[in-house]
Parts: C-alpha cells; sequence; structure tokens
C-alpha cells in the first residue's frame, strides 16, 4: 500500500517517482485526503530534486484528473489560450483576450492569483467593484459564446488540486520549479478546453527562473508537454528585467490595462500584448502570417471593438463598470509617498524582483496564504531604464492603505533602482520564440 511518507523519502532521496505514486498522491490530496505539511514537504523534495519528463507528465495528467475537463469542441473556431509563467506589473492578458477574441479567435482564459512577488490576473480583475472570477462553468460557457472570450478562476471542479497547491507553492518557496511551473500551467490550460496556446515565458530578474538557460528549459518543458496533450503549444520569451509598464498593484494595472484598449496605454505593454495576440491568430488559423494578424488586432484597437468587448465581459461578470468608464472614480488608498531621484543620471535597472516583493509589503500581494490584498495598493512608476532623471525627481509613487507599509517597503523600493552616469538602452522586449519542432528563433 502507498504511504505519502515514503513518497516524499523517495524524492528527497533523488529517486524518480512512478506515475501511480504521482496519480496516487495528487488524487487524494486534491480530495483534502492528506495535510498540507505533507505536500509541502513533497512541493519542496521536487524543487531541489527536480522531475523527469515522465515524471512531470504523469504530474500534468494527475492534475487534470483531478476534477473535470471542459469540452470546447463544438465550437466553429479553434480554442487559444495565452499564459504567462509570471511577472511583475504584467497586465497582458486583460488587454489580449479581448483583443484576440475581436479578431474571432475564442479565448476560454482560466487565470491564477499572485504567486509569490508576481502579480495574477484574477487579483487585477477582482480590483474591479463586484466583479466576479469565480463563476461555474455553464455560465462560462454562455459568456464565451456571447462574447468569444471569457476570464475566470478554477471552478471548483475543474482543477482542484492546482487550486491547492498553488496557494502553498506561495508560501512555501516552492513555486519556481519547471516541473511545477509545467504541471499548474499545463492542467488548467488543459483541463479549460484550450486547443492551442500561446505561453509568455518571462525571462530576467522579475521573473521566477533566475538564469536564460533554466529559462529555456523551461519555455521548452512545456512546449513539448502541451504539445504531448494534444494543444499546439509555443513559447515566446519576453523581457521581465524591470516592471512592465508603469503601474504594479491590481486596480492601478487594470487602469493601464484600459488605458491601453483606449489606445493611450505604454509602448512596453502594447508591444508584448500584440505580440503574443498574433501568434494566438496565426496559431488559432485566422491569419496566415504576424503581419496579416496585426493588421486586424490594430483594426480591433483602434475601432474600439477590443475596448467594448472588455466592458462587455466585465458587465457580465457583474464588475461595476462606473470605475471603467470613468477610471478616476475608483478610491485610491489615502498614503502615497515618492521615492525621489538621488542624483543626476540615467536609470540603469529596475529590479523587477524587488519591486514586486515592494508590492507584496504595500498590500498588493499576499504574504501569507489567507491574507487580503488590498486592490488600490502598489505603485506607479515615472521613470523606466534608460530614463534620464534629475535629481529630486519622482521616479515612483507608492500607494498604500497605511503609512507604516509605505515606510516598510520604501527604502527597499529605492534600493531596487539604480543610476548611472551614462545613458544605457533599455534590453529588448521579444526575446526568442520556441515552436513544436523545438527550433528556437531569435526574434
Ligand atoms: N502560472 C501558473 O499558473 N502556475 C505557475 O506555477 C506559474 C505561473
Amino acid at each position: 500500500m502507498l504511504q505519502i511518507s515514503d513518497i516524499i523519502v523517495k524524492k528527497r532521496d533523488g529517486h524518480a517517482l512512478t506515475p501511480e505514486e504521482i496519480q496516487w498522491t495528487i488524487s487524494r490530496y486534491a480530495r483534502d485526503e492528506l495535510p498540507d505539511y505533507q505536500i509541502s514537504a513533497l512541493l519542496m523534495a521536487i524543487f531541489y530534486r527536480g522531475m523527469t519528463r515522465v515524471e512531470t507528465s504523469a504530474l500534468a495528467r494527475a492534475m487534470i484528473e483531478s476534477g473535470d475537463t471542459v469540452d470546447l469542441g463544438y465550437l466553429d473556431s479553434l480554442p487559444v489560450d495565452k499564459h504567462s509563467t509570471g511577472g511583475v506589473g504584467d497586465k497582458v492578458s486583460l488587454i489580449l483576450a479581448p483583443l484576440v477574441a475581436a479578431c474571432g479567435v475564442p479565448v476560454p482564459m482560466m487565470s491564477g492569483r499572485g504567486l509569490g512577488h508576481s502579480g495574477g490576473t484574477l487579483d487585477k480583475l477582482e480590483a474591479i467593484p463586484n466583479f466576479r472570477t469565480r463563476i461555474e462553468e455553464s455560465e462560462a460557457l454562455d459568456i464565451l459564446n456571447d462574447i468569444g472570450f471569457v476570464m475566470m478562476g478554477q471552478t471548483d471542479s475543474i482543477v482542484p488540486a492546482d487550486r491547492k497547491m498553488y496557494s502553498l507553492r506561495d508560501v512555501t518557496g516552492t513555486v519556481p520549479s519547471i516541473p511545477l511551473i509545467c504541471g499548474s500551467i499545463l492542467s488548467k490550460k488543459y483541463a479549460e478546453g484550450a486547443k492551442a496556446l500561446v505561453l509568455d515565458v518571462k525571462i530576467g530578474d522579475g521573473a521566477f527562473l533566475k538564469t536564460r538557460t533554466e529559462t529555456i528549459e523551461l519555455a521548452k518543458s512545456l512546449v513539448s508537454l502541451g504539445n504531448d496533450l494534444g494543444m499546439r503549444t509555443i513559447a515566446q520569451l519576453t523581457a521581465m528585467n524591470q516592471p512592465l509598464g508603469n503601474a504594479v498593484g491590481n486596480w492601478l494595472e487594470t487602469r493601464e490595462a484600459v488605458q491601453c484598449l483606449r489606445g493611450s496605454g505604454p509602448d512596453d505593454v502594447m508591444e508584448v500584448t500584440m505580440a503574443l495576440s498574433a501568434q494566438m491568430l496565426v496559431l488559432g488559423g485566422k491569419a496566415e502570417t504576424l503581419a496579416e494578424a496585426a493588421e486586424c488586432l490594430d483594426s480591433a484597437l483602434h475601432t474600439g471593438k477590443a475596448m467594448a468587448l472588455f466592458r462587455r465581459m466585465t458587465e457580465l461578470q457583474g464588475g461595476d463598470l462606473s470605475v471603467i468608464d470613468d477610471l478616476d472614480s475608483f478610491v485610491l488608498p489615502s498614503f502615497t509617498k515618492d521615492i525621489v531621484a538621488s542624483e543626476d543620471g540615467y536609470i540603469g535597472s529596475i529590479h523587477g524582483r524587488e519591486v514586486g516583493w515592494c508590492g507584496v509589503m504595500v498590500g498588493a500581494g499576499r504574504q501569507s496564504k489567507d491574507d487580503i490584498i488590498d486592490p488600490g495598493a502598489g505603485m506607479i512608476f515615472h521613470k523606466k531604464t534608460g530614463d534620464a532623471v534629475s535629481k529630486g525627481e519622482s521616479l515612483v509613487t507608492i500607494y498604500a492603505s497605511d503609512v507604516s507599509l509605505i515606510d516598510g517597503a520604501a527604502p527597499r523600493l529605492s534600493d531596487a533602482i539604480d543610476i548611472v552616469e551614462q545613458p544605457v538602452e533599455a534590453p529588448p522586449l521579444i526575446d526568442m520564440l520556441i515552436d513544436p519542432a523545438g527550433w528556437i528563433k531569435k526574434c
């Protein structure tokens, strides 16, 4: 008979688990038959010892089997989704989903919450008062059929194992593990019914994995496992050296996403959004080439079609449209503080991971599993890498509901921004593309 303690010891000692052992563990954990403390120990053992491709595939399949799978086979067009491996200031999903849907590709998007130092799409959507991310499958299908996309969290019946493991990983230091990231992302995407997938694999200081080699390994694992599961999967590496856009924090990012949909968002956010969206249109068969895809996306943006779809989704999911229609009507936290330049020069770098943790410190993320997020907390950057700055000029404004939270985060945020004497160039945003044949294209 299998015992969880034996399975933990086997992985701790560096041996490969059998698919049966993985399936046994995951199914029992999803049914609350194994305690968090034992699964935490197993997650830590997996973090240090890794998993083979066979184990990772068994993990993804066991996670899928922990719940139901949505069948979208009835749709006329191929449902395509995108998922990011996690970044800071990454509000791309909020812009991309309505844009891609406006071009005729169905997007059944099931997202996660903030994890570690990185933000999560569900927390950003829930910053819109009353917005419901917990919706049942039948309602989600109605919304998808009506407007071509839906943005939601896992229902109780879809990948329950990931919902539990995700929040445990968040607080046990076990997020940056290639097999755990692969299992988490691919199980959700498969179960939601996506037939093709564009992965935004973040690379740089604000990403979960530290080195380029590990990041490419993650991208290749995701692409090969996604395709093994029957989803046409590609991975686009994108820069996460500094926060994406100017806003970090849930409402501030949702506000910036709406500005992007209205055509006035920051260039870096739009560049990443357009690149990933174009890949989705090609994978979904709505464009032959990336250039053709770009034309359709430009038109969806500039005619206001994508914005109208975002608005409609907000309405259907119970969100308060008044804050979307008048972005200034959202009441921001009472306390703010500016971090100012200590000297003249140029922004040499902004350490994305540190910025993410400062966001958590001011209430935009969770330090422990049951923490409640402050939707208005976060920061707005006024300067990004490469910008010239003068002594005393504001680099970033912090927003929080308690002055002690600002006082705690401000010195760390200040240390996260380097000012240098000579001009520097921000690194390119769109890095390599990894496709199912294992080809790596430098973009
Ligand atoms: N996004 C997920 O859904 N899971 C991870 O493990 C990392 C990013």
